[in-house]
């Protein structure tokens, strides 16, 4: 049985004395059944992990450098981020694909890189509208899987895998729990062949999950859970999805 895990994603949106409030209202909300984590922008990380002292939420970060230092102006990497007790780093969210030219090499790469340095990476994939409306959606989500499952080899099974439809991400559109499902039950069988622990994988959904659809979404077979982009923002909102997560 895989314990569900619920993670916000912030996003760049926050600010201190927003952010500190939501924390607070999150925990007295807590806890859940459910594992939950917060990721916030850089600069409000050490803000977090203190918030969070004395929660059972984790935090992580929304991405994280390919490489271990040097000159990479802009960049963070995994290393500084462990360095403050960070536990997840988001990494290839479609967001980052899109407007800043992230390969599937590259997400790999930062996966890699995660995971040596003891971050739990949380591998997004998913298809465009356009993709989708050809056809193309288990082809473009498999694709993006493979160059990570061919990078960590064995060391897959210490991911988690975010299914975000581009088409759904901020949209209000979401996914049905079949068309959710069928892409998870797709992601599940490659994971399948690539490690004997596939079953203990946690797959999750991202794509405008309310406080409404969480739970259908959450009831289906190979939905562990979600990635919360706007909705992870309210608390209320927010602890609703984390107790739809049973
Ligand atoms: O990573 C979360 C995400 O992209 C979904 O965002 O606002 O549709 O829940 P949202």
């Amino acid at each position: 049985m895989r314990r569900k895990l619920v993670v916000g994603n912030w996003k760049m949106n926050g600010g201190r004395v927003a952010n500190a409030e939501l924390l607070a209202a999150l925990k007295e909300a807590e806890p859940w059944d459910a594992a939950v984590a917060v990721c916030a922008p850089f600069p409000y990380l050490a803000d977090t992990a203190l918030s969070l002292q004395g929660s059972r939420m984790q935090w992580g970060a929304q991405d994280c450098s390919a490489h271990e230092s040097g000159a990479y102006t802009g960049e963070v990497s995994a290393g500084m981020l462990a360095e403050f007790g960070c536990h997840f780093v988001i990494v290839g969210h479609s967001e980052r694909r899109a407007l800043h030219g992230e390969s599937d090499q590259l997400v790999a790469d930062k996966a890699k890189i995660a995971l040596a340095h003891k971050l739990t990476p949380i591998v997004c994939v998913g298809e465009t509208l356009a993709e989708r409306e050809a056809g193309q959606t288990d082809a473009v989500v498999k694709r993006q899987l493979s160059a990570v499952i061919h990078t960590l080899g064995h060391c897959i099974s210490q991911v988690v895998v975010a299914y975000e439809p581009v088409w759904a991400i901020g949209t209000g559109k979401t996914a049905t729990p079949e068309q959710a499902q069928a892409v998870h039950a797709v992601l599940r069988a490659q994971l399948h062949a690539a490690t004997e622990k596939s079953a203990e994988m946690l797959i999750l959904y991202g794509g405008s999950v309310k406080a409404d659809n969480a739970k259908q979404l959450f009831a289906q077979g190979d939905i562990d859970g979600g990635l919360i982009g706007g909705a992870s923002l309210k608390a209320a909102d927010f602890a609703a999805i984390c107790k739809a997560a049973a």
